[in-house]
């Protein structure tokens, strides 16, 4: 028989009110069914998009069910000190240091091959303005703000998130929107208030967020509208902040599907710099072998530039493959009793051929062309 709407809500809140009293052992097997009971629901659901998010809500549901098993193990390991935990947490139901990751990225822009353009918008949106910002402040430059960063899949997005706080010295916040969005089912705007007054606390913060898209889909059902409230209130929060000489407060966007971002989003205001990150040019991806060669044993016969030309529409992410990969073959040989020989000019063109570019030519001009007519 098929479900009901009003089944899977009553499973879904018995499961959610046992998660925020802390009874993981009792909330499982209601998100599960719950879970079940909206795969139902999605099967029968004629409009795809509403299908994919219906089904999007079931697995986030079981997520939250394997996450019980964690919870009810670790309660059981804290014996009785869960209980100031517990009614710290009781608004949200959820403990904030579970699911915001903090970290002090070491990556610098000088481990980024190319984008020198990107790093020089970043430099003068970003960066000088804290380093500086009496002089920001002379020259009306705002200070901190929103920036959105897209582009294929593997040109180094996160690589410059994380180096933009490692130059500043901040501290990083990395979230995904599934963790936003479904941690605490139904809580999102409490999320984003935990994962903002955690930003302030530091000196210093970036909050990264990553596939930004999934956060801010096009409009196209109800299920979106949590989404469309927590946008705003990630704008708002960023609005907010008080930008006092020596602190920061940066929010940063990933995603490498620009075109399904909700225009709302993309108005002046909101982001305040959209950045594209294309594939590497060829000088890029001569620094990329450097990098990813490194002390890797070369043959005096490598070239380069020859390499360059091979991989033209490459990502950097598939160049770090095909140096990795290149070393496998001479390394596979002296274990198997070889004499140890360099990395050659035939190991590296083979590897070449194997791996295809993880962007096709079409995608790439669907970048191009959306960066040219929107940024
Ligand atoms: N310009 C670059 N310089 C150095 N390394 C790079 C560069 N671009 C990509 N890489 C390497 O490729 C890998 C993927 O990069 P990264 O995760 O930053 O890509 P991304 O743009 O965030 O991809 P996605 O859109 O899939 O999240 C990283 O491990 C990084 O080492
Ligand atoms: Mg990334």
């Amino acid at each position: 028989m098929a479900s009901s709407f009003a089944t899977f809500k009553r499973l879904k809140d018995k499961g959610i009110a046992a998660l925020k009293q802390g009874d993981y052992v009792a909330a499982k097997p209601y998100l599960i069914q719950a879970a079940e009971c909206m795969i139902e629901i999605s099967e029968e659901n004629k409009d795809r998009d509403q299908r994919a998010e219906q089904e999007t809500y079931a697995r986030e549901l079981i997520d939250l069910a394997k996450d019980c098993d964690r919870k009810a193990k670790r309660g059981a390991g804290k014996g009785g000190r869960r209980g100031d935990r517990a009614r710290d947490d009781d608004e949200s139901g959820a403990d904030a240091s579970d699911w915001i990751v903090k970290e002090k990225p070491d990556i610098r822009f000088d481990d980024i091959a190319g984008l020198d353009d990107v790093k020089e918008e970043i430099y003068l949106k970003m960066i000088y303005p804290f380093r500086h910002p009496e002089m920001a402040k002379r020259y009306g430059i705002d200070v901190g703000g929103g920036m959105l960063l897209f582009g294929p899949p593997g040109t180094g997005k996160t690589m410059i998130a994380k180096a933009i706080a490692c130059e500043l010295d901040a501290t990083m916040f990395v979230i995904t929107p599934a963790q936003l969005m479904s941690k605490w089912v139904g809580e999102a705007e409490q999320n984003v208030r935990k994962l903002f007054e955690a930003a302030k606390e530091e000196q210093k913060s970036v909050i990264f967020i990553d596939e930004i898209e999934s956060l801010v889909p096009k409009r196209r059902s109800s299920q979106s509208t949590v989404m469309q409230r927590v946008v705003p209130q990630i704008l708002q929060e960023l609005e907010g902040f008080d930008r006092k000489v020596g602190r920061a407060l940066m929010f940063l966007g990933a995603t490498n599907e620009p075109w399904s971002l909700d225009s709302a989003i993309m108005r002046p205001g909101r982001f305040d710099s959209r950045v594209y990150v294309p594939l590497p040019d060829a000088e890029a991806r001569f620094r990329l072998f450097e990098i990813y060669f490194g002390d890797r044993p070369l043959d005096d016969e490598i070239d380069f530039s020859v390499l360059v030309e091979h991989t033209k529409g490459y990502s950097g992410a598939d160049i770090k493959a095909i140096c990795a990969r290149s070393a496998t073959r001479p390394f596979l040989e002296t274990v198997s009793g070889a004499e140890p020989r360099n990395i050659n000019m035939a190991d590296v063109l083979a590897v070449i051929e194997e791996i295809v570019p993880s962007v096709s030519r079409k995608d790439c001009e669907k970048y191009d062309q959306w960066a040219l007519n929107e940024s």
